[in-house]
Formats: structure tokens, sequence, C-alpha cells
């Protein structure tokens, strides 16, 4: 039966760092041409792809590339390292045609300092752009308060030709927009429109809870609180008591929230199109209310919580209880592992083949839309990189320390052929030593790709995981992670076995007795999990 379900609730949704996927012209950088050379390998209708339903693509639109996209200069066309707007209705139709939904990252907290708008603004306090930034005179000399840059240093910068500092929350070439003039409203409904007029799906709001600062500018708090180790990241691998600046005064306001509803209004004025939100640095609590009531303000946000937490089925399970407690009626949940600004979780976990099928196996049998980062359907792990090939303005900020995110950026291992056959020319970050590339694993029914595949492929056949609500299961041995997907007419269990060792199914267990429908094993046992294996049910 087919589901009454929006695309964006039931499809896989695979992120795309253009940059990094596929080159075409041998410049050494990924471009659209060379994207829509490998649609099919994400979804040709078959078995042998990845059946994704949703593509997410980082910034692509002209920028100077400081923050590589993320600072735009112009947002309703295309930057001519990636391609021509005629490439990106190619792709969009090409998408379509394999019931691929096109996601654009609309980068609208800021701007890069080279946008037309904000290059007038700069010039003359009277021009009409003036106001579309956030401006202050000096205070006794300085900056008018504490507020940091989340990239460090202040977040002001001296602006000459007016007098006055501008507000940048990232990078200084990133200025931020000022939300509280409605004119700015205004230009980001009208790239929405543009961009849904060209047919694209959806959009991700990079730093969504960033948008609208404290009216007064007053200063933001500092608390001592415990570092938050982020494992595989050299430079936060120690517990310990650092000052921290408090981001009350520029992140969460109220008016975000209004400012986003409105947005959600522009999305909602044509079918089937939707938003997906980053929304970093608060509580679980603070990132669900940006689903408003449930369903009126993102229809979803990113939940990254698995991210700082531990490998293990009890971490995974206190995260996916406290979440499935506090979301809002109505609210759908979007799981992510990896993504663009963090150590890819096969490194950050050292994760080995049987694992990654765990941790993948665990994205895409959870309730909520799973978010694939490229590369992860590989179980590839970020490049170590020498100094001296860093390209990240943030790594290179804490040069000499080997931190960044370049490691997570590196290009796409589609074969053994030179550079993993991502291009002819010199690529943009090194490849890096790849054994298991695309190539290879495609080949190979029981590698992470094939897993992967496979399982893309059940989930789609099996309403109760696309669909069905989840509840997790008691009484299963602490490192299996159960739960069942129910929709009226199935109910499946899953159970991943988050352990090197095989794990007997006890017989209270709800799951022993039932025929596997799947497993990531070619021969699983009869009364125990296999170590790290993902199996599923029909009860
Ligand atoms: C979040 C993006 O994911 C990150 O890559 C970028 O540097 C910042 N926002 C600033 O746009």
């Amino acid at each position: 039966m087919m589901s009454t379900l929006p695309w964006w609730k039931t499809s896989i949704i695979y992120h795309c760092y253009v940059r990094s996927f596929m080159d075409s012209d041998g410049d050494g950088i990924g471009d659209l041409p060379g994207l829509i050379g490998k649609l099919d390998q994400l979804n040709d209708g078959t078995e042998r792809s990845l059946g994704i339903g949703g593509l997410w693509l980082a910034p692509i639109f002209p920028s100077p590339g400081m923050d590589f996209g993320y600072d735009v200069s112009d947002y309703c066309a295309i930057d001519p390292t990636y391609g021509t707007m005629t490439d990106f209705d190619h792709l969009a139709d090409e998408a379509r045609s394999r019931g691929i939904h096109l996601i654009m990252d609309l980068v609208v907290n800021h701007t890069s300092t080279e946008h037309q708008w904000f290059r007038e603004a700069r010039a003359s306090r009277a021009s009409p752009f003036h106001d579309y930034y956030i401006w202050s005179d000096k205070v006794q000399g300085r900056p008018p308060n504490n507020w940091g840059s989340t990239f460090g240093g202040s977040a002001w910068e001296w602006n000459a030709p007016t007098g006055e500092y501008y507000l940048h929350s990232f990078l200084r070439e990133q200025a931020d927009f000022n939300w509280r003039n409605p004119e700015v409203a205004r230009a980001v409904h009208d790239i929405m429109r543009f961009w849904m007029d060209r047919g694209v799906d959806g959009f991700r709001l990079d730093v969504a809870n960033y948008y609208v600062k404290d009216a007064l500018l007053r200063d933001n708090p500092h608390r001592i609180v415990w570092s938050q180790p982020m494992p595989g990241n050299p430079c936060a691998t120690l517990i310990i008591p650092v000052v921290q600046e408090q981001r009350d005064r520029t992140v969460d306001q109220p008016e975000t929230h209004d400012s986003l509803k409105a947005m959600r209004a522009v999305v909602d004025e044509r079918p089937g199109r939707m938003m997906v939100g980053e929304v970093t640095h608060r509580s679980l609590d603070q990132v669900l209310s940006y689903y408003g009531r449930g369903d009126d303000e993102l229809n979803l946000v990113f939940n990254f919580f698995f991210m700082v937490r531990r490998f293990s089925a009890q971490a995974f399970r206190d995260i996916i209880a406290q979440t499935l407690a506090r979301l809002p009626d109505d609210a759908w949940p979007a799981w992510v592992l990896s993504n663009h600004d963090v150590v890819r979780a096969v490194t950050r976990y050292r994760l080995d083949a049987p694992m990654t099928k765990a941790m993948n196996g665990l994205l895409l049998t959870l309730w909520g839309t799973p978010f694939l980062y490229y590369g992860e359907e590989l179980g590839m792990a970020n490049t170590a990189l020498s100094r001296t090939t860093l390209k990240d303005p943030v790594g290179l900020k804490y040069w000499p320390l080997p931190v960044g995110r370049d490691g997570e950026r590196t290009p796409m291992p589609w074969d053994d052929g030179p550079n993993a056959g991502f291009t002819s020319g010199t690529p943009w970050l090194p490849v890096g030593t790849v054994q298991d590339t695309y190539a290879s694993q495609s080949a190979d029914p029981h590698s992470v790709l094939g897993f992967t595949r496979r399982l893309s492929r059940f989930r789609a056949e099996h309403r109760a995981l696309h669909e069905g609500r989840m509840e997790l299961s008691s009484g299963s041995p602490p490192t299996v992670l159960s739960f069942r997907r129910s929709t009226p007419d199935e109910t499946l269990s899953v159970a991943i076995n988050f352990a090197s060792t095989s794990t007997p199914l006890g017989a209270g267990s709800e799951i022993g007795g039932h025929q596997a429908l799947f497993s990531s094993e070619e021969n699983p046992p009869d009364n125990a999990l296999a170590p790290w294996e993902v199996r599923i049910f029909r009860l």
C-alpha cells in the first residue's frame, strides 16, 4: 500500500557535500554534472542502488568560499565551480525522475561580506541595505558587548567607511543579517520561492536558532562548565572545566521562532515542501521547541545527540527514550550520526565493518527520518591530513593542531583508479588511503554498502519500518538495543547487538522463537544474536 505520509518522513535523506562527491571537469572539485552522473547509485529504482528519496546539497550558490559555501554572495545563482543554472535544472529533472527530492542548504543567518547587499550596506549608513545587517557604534572605544564569534574572537568587526562595527557570529567574512528588519524576511521568502519554482522540495536551514539577536545587545553571561569530549577530535579529549560563553542573548531568542513560522508559511504555499533545521548548542527541550507546537514551525529538526555519546546500546537507548518522551505530538524525529562539521562516526567510534553495519542498521530502522552523510553507506572514515593540506579556515585558526573539518570532507572513494575515481585532476583535498571503495563494495552483498542497500530496500518494503511508531522494548540484554515498529497491520521487532560477542536471546525475550525476516548475518544463529548483528522479526 502506498504511504500516506510525505516523502520527507518516509525517505532516507542523503547529505551530499557536492565539492567532494564527483568531479566531472578535472578541476579537482566535485560538481553538479559529476553528481548527476552518480544519481543512479543513489536511486535507480532497483536493489542495486541505495534507494534514497531525498538529497540535501551542501551550499552551491556563488561564494568566495571562505567557509566553503556557507558564505553566500548570491542566493539565486549557481557557483561556477559547481556548474550552471542549466546543470541545476538538469539535476532537478534527473533527480525527480528517480524519485529523489532536492533539499538546498539555505544559509540565511548571515551573508558573505561579498554579497551585493553587504557591499552597499558597508559603504554608507544611508544605503537601503544598511539595515539588513547588525551594526553598533563604539562604546567607550570598544565593541558594544562581549559576544564571541563561534569560530573564535570577538563577533564584532570594525567597518571604517561607516565608522561602526558589524556583527558576525561566524567568520568576519560572514556578516549577520538583521532579522528584526522585515525586509530581510521578505528577501529570504523571495529566495525560497525562487528555488521552489525551480523544483526544489525543501531547505536545510543553517544555524536556524541564531537568526534574531538581543535588541539591546546585552552581554552574554559566562559560566564554568565541564568540557564535552568529542571522541576522535584531538582537541576535545579531556574533561576539564572551561569558561564558556552562554549564548543566551544571541541564540534561541523568542522572535526567531516567529521568523521560522513565517518561513514555514512560505514552504506551505507549495504542497510537499519542507524545512529541516540545524539547531545547536542547546538542551534537547530547546532543540525540540523548533517543531513549534508539533508541526507548525520546522518540519524536521536534526537530533545531534547521538554524536556526543558513546557507541553503546545504553547510550543510544537513553537518547531515544528521552526524545520519544519529549517530542511534541505530531512532530517527526530526524537522526544524524555524521556530517561535514564533526569527525565521521566510523573514526569517532573506531568502527570496523560489522560495527558500521550495526550503526547504519540503527539509523535506518529508527522511527524518524535518517540523514546519511555521503560515504556513510561505505563506512567511510575521516582522512588523516597533514597540516599543509588543511583548507578549512576554522582548522587553520587552530594551526598547528590537527583539527578542523577537512578530515570529514575528503573525496568520495569511487573505485581504485587514480584519485579513487573522484577526479582526473588534483583533488581539492587528498583522497587518503582507501581500501574499500564504492566499486569494491558494490560487488559484495556482505559489504557495508551491500548491507545498507539491502536494509534500505527492506525498509522501503515495510511500512512499519518507514512509517510505524516506535516503542523501546524492555527486558532485552543490556548490550542489545531492541524496539518495535508498528502500523495497524504489522509489528516488527528490531534487535541490534552492540557487542563483539554473541548474545543469547533470553527465554523471556519477545524476539526469541520468531523467525528473522532480515539479518545482517548470512547465517544468523538460532537462539542468540551474532556480534553486532542487526535482526528484524515480525511479531
Ligand atoms: C553550520 C554549518 O554546518 C557549518 O559548516 C558552517 O561553518 C556554519 N554553520 C556557519 O554557516
